[in-house]
This record gives structure tokens, sequence and C-alpha cells, in this order.
């Protein structure tokens, strides 16, 4: 794919320019460019480069800072529980991300005396949740291997500058993309150049409006020769004709070029690469949630958690205790109330009330949350508390190790936010059944939660398994 040697030197050197002029300054690249132990430094990156996946850079800063402030090394890692993990992980998502650097540094400290390994090849073959695209990254950046990375902000810079118009996730294009990015990164800093190329997919190549005017290698772009092409041309041409001839001379189409169906749109400009991937739309279920309180307990107000199951969807997750079902409003509400006593008890069943509604996207499930409430008075206390249950005070809540969809759930209880009953209409038993559709402000709920970070692209498809 790269033919011309100039061109690559021009490359390299425009970004690392760029780089060195315009790069954020990000704690965990301040460890590594400060950290002269091997091993400590690889594991800042291996914590940066796992949190990064599918996170925002302006959303981990506070937890990278917290977490290596709690566990400076891997064998203060490998001796904390899983309980804290997940605490110190809440809200970020994808929980598995943290149990699974945590089982890795229990294995770095109890198999391998401490030193992680130090390529790319064996830091894939030995650690448990550390793929092709975690080895490479660790590799370069803390080791200096010149090895080359793909994440979803190279994946676009990439198919930017080679105009490649094919399905990205395809394994042709994939492995294209990775054989692509082995040959261009900087033998002579490796880690920077991979730092670079991410940071210039998500800061100047972005998804939507990029700055092409802001660009280093926007002279050797074909994505934006190729705009600049058809603003000249009034002729209607398809994508990745442009280099037809070098792509593919003797079957006519190249396979890593947009097949000729696909349709130029001259508004897009070089977003018109990368092509989208045909994703499934995620799956859509509904749970009924109910936030049980104690308001008087003694020592102040109590809500009951329970503890998820210690494998699948956010597994050893602190919740409120939920049903998972078909929508019908009527069943769900009985199955949470069974639930609910099943925890705790009889119940006063007639005070049990329908709050609101939250949905919170996973990676692959939209899950609509049906918010119940039931505040319980100083005839009813509950007493008892069988194991996997906690009754937490507010601000225990607020440290636990819950998802971030169970504290949107709460701020649906304590109607903080847009659109949830309030006063007397809080006050009056309902079910979604006989409830009204939901008021656009409940229907917002879920955008109006969620942070709102920097217009800056996340590593999106950068996780390894
Ligand atoms: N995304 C993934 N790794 C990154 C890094 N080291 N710097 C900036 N963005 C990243």
């Amino acid at each position: 794919m790269v033919r011309d040697s100039a061109e690559v030197t021009i490359f390299r050197g425009s970004l690392l320019s760029w780089y060195d002029r315009e790069k954020r300054d990000l704690p965990w690249r301040r460890r590594a460019g400060d950290e002269v132990d091997l091993d400590r430094r690889a594991y800042a990156v291996w914590v940066s480069e796992v949190m990064l996946q599918q996170t925002q850079v302006a959303t981990v800063i506070d937890y990278y800072t917290r977490w290596m402030q709690k566990w400076p090394t891997l064998q203060d890692l490998a001796s904390a529980s899983l309980e804290e993990v997940n605490q110190l992980w809440a809200g970020l998502g994808y929980y598995s991300r943290g149990r699974r650097l945590q089982e890795g540094a229990r294995k770095v400290v109890e198999e391998l005396g401490g030193h992680m390994p130090r390529t790319a090849e064996t830091l894939e073959r030995l650690l448990p949740g550390v793929g092709r695209y975690t080895a490479r990254a660790i590799a370069s950046i803390a080791f200096g291997q010149a090895t080359g990375v793909v994440d979803g902000n190279v994946v676009r810079v990439l198919c930017r500058v080679r105009a490649i118009g094919a399905d990205p996730s395809s394994s042709l294009v994939s492995q294209q993309l990775w054989s692509l990015a082995e040959q261009l990164v900087d033998p002579a800093r490796p880690g920077d150049f991979n730092q670079a190329a991410m940071e210039l997919g998500a800061t100047v190549c972005t998804p939507q409006r990029p700055l092409c005017s802001q660009c280093p290698v926007q002279r050797l772009c074909r994505a934006y020769q190729r705009v600049e092409k058809e603003r000249l041309s009034t002729s209607p041409c398809l994508p990745g004709s442009l280099d037809i001839e070098e792509c593919a001379p003797s079957t006519g189409q190249c396979q890593l070029c947009a097949p000729p169906t696909e349709p130029w749109d001259q508004a897009l400009g070089v977003a018109n690469f990368p092509r989208k991937a045909n994703r499934r739309p995620p799956r859509e279920e509904c749970s009924a949630t109910c936030v049980l309180e104690q308001p008087r307990a003694p020592g102040g107000a109590r809500i009951l958690l329970v503890q998820r199951p210690n494998s699948g969807l956010l597994a050893g997750l602190w919740e409120f205790p939920s049903v998972t079902g078909e929508p019908s409003g009527q069943h769900l509400h009985k199955a949470l109330l069974q639930k609910l006593q099943s925890w705790a008890g009889p119940l006063p069943a007639t005070r049990l009330q329908y709050i609101g509604q939250v949905v919170h996207t996973f990676s692959h499930i939209k899950l609509t949350y049906q918010v119940y409430g039931l505040a319980l008075d100083r005839q009813n206390p509950v007493t008892i508390t069988p194991p996997g249950a906690r009754w937490l005070t507010r601000d225990e809540f607020h440290t636990a190790a819950v998802s971030t969809a169970m504290k949107k759930v709460f701020r649906v209880y304590e109607g903080r936010q847009p659109g949830t009953c309030k006063g007397s209409k809080r006050s009056r038993a309902s079910t979604p059944s006989t409830r009204k559709k939901p008021s656009p402000g409940q229907q917002v709920l879920d955008s109006f939660f969620r942070p709102h970070g920097p217009t800056e692209a996340p590593s999106l498809n950068n996780v390894d398994q």
C-alpha cells in the first residue's frame, strides 16, 4: 500500500512536528515521559490505553489520576479487591476492562516476577485482556518497539489519507490498515508516532466537520485531493476512482476502493471516508427497577442495593432491585414487587409508585428502565439484609460500585430531571400502562444525562477482545 518512501518520510515528519507543537498535556504522557522504570512505565501506559478504549480523553483524565493515586504500581493493583476496582471504575462503562486489568496485574506479579513482557507479541500472548491493539500501544509507547496501532481514530485517518472507500470493518480492509500502520510508523519515535496518529483523528480528522485546513498531512491526503477534484469537475465520478490504475490495474475494481454503487456526497467532503459500517441496531430490552428507601432509618435515610452476578453484563456491580422482561407494565410491576419482597420481606404494595423512565444504551442493548420508588415509613421498617444486599446512605451510594444507568435511575427517583413527576403527581400510584406516553422531557433523559464532553472523538473500536 505504500510505494513511495519519500512520501512516507514526509508523512512521518509532518505528523510528528505537528504532534510536538500541538499535543495535549495528558497525565499518562507525563508519566510515560518521566518514568525510568520500564515496568512502572508500561503499567502506566497499560492503564491509560485500557481506559481510553471506547472513552473520551476528557472523561478518562480524572479516572486515570485517581487510579494511579490509589494503585501506583502493578503490585498495588494486584492486591486490590474487585469491589474496589469496580468502585473506582463506576461510571466509566465496559466494566470488564477494569476487572481484566486487575487480572493482568495479578498475573504479572504472581507468575512473571513483577515484570511486564517487553514485546507486543509477548504482551498479547501472556496477558489476559491484552489484544493486538493494547499490546502494540504498550510496546511502542513504553518500550519504543517499532510497531503500528490501529484504533477507531487511526482507521479514519488512514482511510482518508489513502481514500479507502471499502468497509473498514471487513477483514480484508482491516488487515490492510494494520499493514499500512506498520509501514508508516516511525522507527525512531514509534510511541509518539502512534499517539500522534490517534491525536490527529481525535482532534483534527474528526468524524464530522474535520478541520482539514489545520491538518499536517493535508498535502498527502487522497480524500482531500478527491474533494478538490470533485469540486473542480462537474461530471459525476465514483469514490475511489482517483487512483484506480494504481490500485488494481489488472482486475479493474480495487477491493479497498468503494464499490461503484457507493454514492459520493459532495456536502460530506473528506467525511465520505471511511464508509459507514453496517451496524446492527442494539437489541431493545425493558427492566423495572425500584428505589426502596427507608427515609427514617437510624443514622439517616438508606436505600437498598443488591449485587449483580459475577459474570455477564455489569458483573459484580450494585443495582436497585430489578426485573427484566417484556415491557408490558402490569406484568413487570407485579414481578418487581415479588422481587422486592424476596429481598426485603413483606412490603406495603400500594406504596410502590411508578416515577418515570430512563433509557440507557450499553454496547449492544438499549435498555429502558421503568423507575419505581417505594418509601417505607416507621410502621414498616425492614431489618433484614440478606447476603448480596446492602442498605446504603446517599453518600455511600454515590461512591459505590454502581453503573451510570443506576445513577440515572436515582436522579429520576430524586426528581432532579426534567419530565419526571414531582410533588402531588409523584404521590399518586401509577404504572407505565396507566400513564400517558412519556413526555418529550422524559424521552430526552438519556441525552440530557450523557456527559457533555468536548467534540473530540473517542477511540472507538479498539477494544481488543
Ligand atoms: N487514544 C488511545 N490511546 C491514546 C493516547 N495514548 N493518546 C491519545 N488518545 C488515545
